[in-house]
């Protein structure tokens, strides 16, 4: 096939290398950008006299035109198309003839491409803040829902002090807050416009960046058109950023799928969230968190992909750089598929009181509080937490629990204890005694849903 950029070479190129070549089965999504782009490129041109006036009217009329066919489905994109840019410049050229040829004055499908990544990952950041702040909500929803439920927390995995459920979940309400700063703070970055850059080292005309740059709704002109072309820093970025969310919202599922087996029972998610056995008929497997689990794997290595590919790329474009957007748009639609499900997923989650209980009941958690208790009474800690280890110990041997361990036993260890240790025990004191800033009590929790509420 005839290629546009067909100057210097005059023999046709070879099958495969035109698949290999081709992007468009990728960058197609771009054709609103791309079009967007070009409309404002033109604007510029005219109103620095490069074109004229009833050029660019009609260059706008033909791109907008072509915009509303892609969108109500008139206009396939054709997929023999080397890229998405080559395919609305044909495309506008077809429609109103030489004149679409002069739309790619002053600049370059480098510069165009850079632009249209921009652009797109401008508004996917816009989503991903609205995504986020939807699983941060449902998060404050079940925590508020379920403020008072006990749960063992637990380090090593081995069951350590006694904590709010709520609590526990707000934790992660924190790392997507942070997750959402980091997107809106990556934004900036993104919302700089390369157009201009042109191949590599501007142009000749007499352009106005800042012009077009504005029409564009940047908030700036890259200020090296080198850098413009060359770098995706930005892609890379967001990778990371989205790298961060999977990486929280996986060990948020590995939790809910632990919680779900028989062994936890603290949670159960509903039908619309599970699926069955082909085999085992009892089955309720915990597929969508174990998905969001494993897709975490698939976006970091849409990360390493991407910071692989430009490691070793010389100044200024190359064509290794067309391997971006695969990479991106992997991370972004993951990332987006696996925020998107979870809000309902958590909301219509039972929580399972009693097991969480029951769980809390068991294994000691409030040794801690029993130390605390002789500390408050005189002892040093380090005294404290020997004597309390001594009667954990006996508990374990004759069966008991601190709550029913008898009094005179206590008494035998020390002489400090009294009746009211059964109270400083009691779990629901535990939790409500951890008053400290950021710590386990009820105060706590509705402070944190409080600060949810206003910062989301
Ligand atoms: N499809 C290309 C890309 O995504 C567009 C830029 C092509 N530039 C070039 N000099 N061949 O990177």
């Amino acid at each position: 096939m005839a290629k546009m950029w067909a100057g210097r070479s005059a023999g046709n190129t070879a099958a495969l290398a035109d698949e290999l070549n081709s992007s468009i089965g990728v960058d197609c999504r771009m054709y609103k950008q791309d079009i967007t782009g070009s409309i404002a490129h033109a604007k510029m041109l005219s109103k620095q006299g490069i074109i004229k006036e009833d050029e660019m009217e009609k260059i706008v009329a033909g791109l907008e035109e072509i915009l509303s066919d892609i969108e109500n489905g008139t206009l396939p994109i054709d997929m023999s198309a080397e890229d998405i840019h080559m395919f609305v410049e044909a495309e506008l050229t077809e429609r109103i003839g030489d004149c679409g040829k002069k739309v790619h004055t002053a600049r370059s499908r480098n510069d165009q491409v850079a632009l249209d990544v921009r652009m797109y990952l401008r508004d996917e950041a816009d989503e991903f803040i609205g995504l986020l702040n939807k699983v941060i909500e449902a998060i404050a929803t079940v925590a508020e829902k379920n403020s008072s439920v006990i749960m063992p927390g637990y380090t090593h995995l081995q069951r350590a002090q006694p904590i709010l459920f709520s609590h526990h979940i707000l934790a992660y309400a924190q790392m997507l807050l942070r997750d959402k700063a980091r997107i809106i703070d990556a934004r900036k970055r993104i919302n700089v416009s390369p157009i201009g850059s042109c191949a590599l080292a501007g142009t000749t005309y007499e352009t106005d960046r800042d012009y077009e740059a504005e029409l564009l709704g940047f908030s700036g002109v890259c200020l090296n058109s080198i850098d413009g072309v060359s770098d995706r820093d930005f892609c890379i970025e967001f990778l990371s950023d989205l790298s961060l969310i999977m990486m929280h919202i996986s060990r948020m599922a590995e939790e809910l799928v632990l919680w779900s087996s028989w062994e936890f029972k603290f949670i159960e998610f509903s039908d619309a969230y599970t699926t069955g056995s082909s085999i085992m008929p009892q089955k309720k497997n915990p597929d969508m968190a174990e998905l969001i689990r494993g897709k975490t794997g698939r976006v970091y290595g849409d990360l390493t992909t991407l910071l692989t590919v430009f490691k070793g790329t010389p100044l200024a474009y190359n064509k290794d750089m067309q391997e971006d957007k695969e990479a991106l748009f992997d991370g972004l639609d993951t990332t987006k598929l696996c925020l998107r499900i979870l809000p309902d997923m958590l909301l219509t989650m039972k929580v399972n009181e009693k097991k969480m209980l029951a769980a809390a009941g068991e294994g000691f958690i409030n040794a801690t509080d029993l130390a605390d208790y002789l500390v408050v009474k005189g002892m040093p800690f380090r005294d404290a937490y020997k004597i309390s280890g001594k009667i954990v110990a006996e508990c374990i041997e004759k069966g008991l629990i601190l709550e029913n361990y008898p009094l005179e036993s206590y008494k035998a260890h020390s002489a400090l204890f009294g009746e009211d240790l059964y109270e400083a025990i009691n779990l629901k004191t535990c939790v409500e005694k951890r008053i400290s800033k950021g710590g386990t009590s009820l105060a706590s929790v509705m402070e944190q849903i409080q600060f949810i509420k206003e910062n989301v």
